[in-house]
């Protein structure tokens, strides 16, 4: 456990990765998986994504693009920039696109995957809607932005009793959901 979060911690500090993906390799190793993350927009965590685990498929959902309800989080003004950026980026990995709002995209992606990475509106009622939608589909299921985004942390409260926490991600193992084998 300690080793755990020793290892989150330095892979966060000195590689940038995320704590749940770190985790998920520690729980994996080189297991083949299969994983969404929503909300992708320049891929840069997609990219760490499959360059830390050895990724059967990676499904990066985001619509790349504005719509009532989402508060722009970034810059740009043109959201599209971001999605030409990502299939740059992302060039050559096993990842599939899905231009979609998550909401939207759950037709496109299989029944069940090992994980999923939430990402996206991080408005309270849209993590809400993304954990009660995607979290019967996956094993693990988490997300960022918990410690800064007052919506996250209240729609995964008002979710879980239990769930890890290291840093800016959050995530709950799923025991009612096996990993994809
Ligand atoms: C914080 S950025 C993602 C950053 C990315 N995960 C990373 O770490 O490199 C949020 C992204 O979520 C996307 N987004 C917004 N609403 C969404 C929704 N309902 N479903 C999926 N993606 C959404 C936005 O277009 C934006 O690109």
């Amino acid at each position: 456990m300690i080793t755990r979060y020793v290892i989150s911690l330095m892979n966060y500090y000195l590689y940038k990765q995320r704590p749940m993906i770190t985790n998920l390799y520690l729980n994996y190793s080189n297991r083949p998986l299969t994983g969404i993350e929503i909300g992708t927009a320049s891929g840069i965590n997609a990219k760490r994504i499959c360059e830390q685990l050895n990724m059967r498929t990676l499904y990066c959902i985001d619509p790349w693009d504005r719509y009532d309800g989402y508060k722009l989080m970034h810059k740009v003004p043109d959201l599209s920039v971001l999605e030409v950026e990502a299939r740059k980026n992302l060039r050559g990995l096993p990842v599939k696109f899905i231009k979609q709002k998550s909401e939207d995209a759950l037709k496109y992606i299989p029944d069940y995957v090992d994980f999923v990475y939430i990402d996206g509106n991080h408005e309270y009622e849209y993590v809400k809607r993304d954990i009660e939608l995607y979290k019967p589909r996956c094993h693990f299921i988490g997300g960022h932005d918990i410690d800064c985004r007052a919506g996250v942390k209240q729609a995964v409260e008002d979710t879980f009793n239990h769930y890890r926490k290291i840093k800016c991600d959050w995530w709950v193992r799923n025991q009612s959901c096996n990993r994809v084998r």
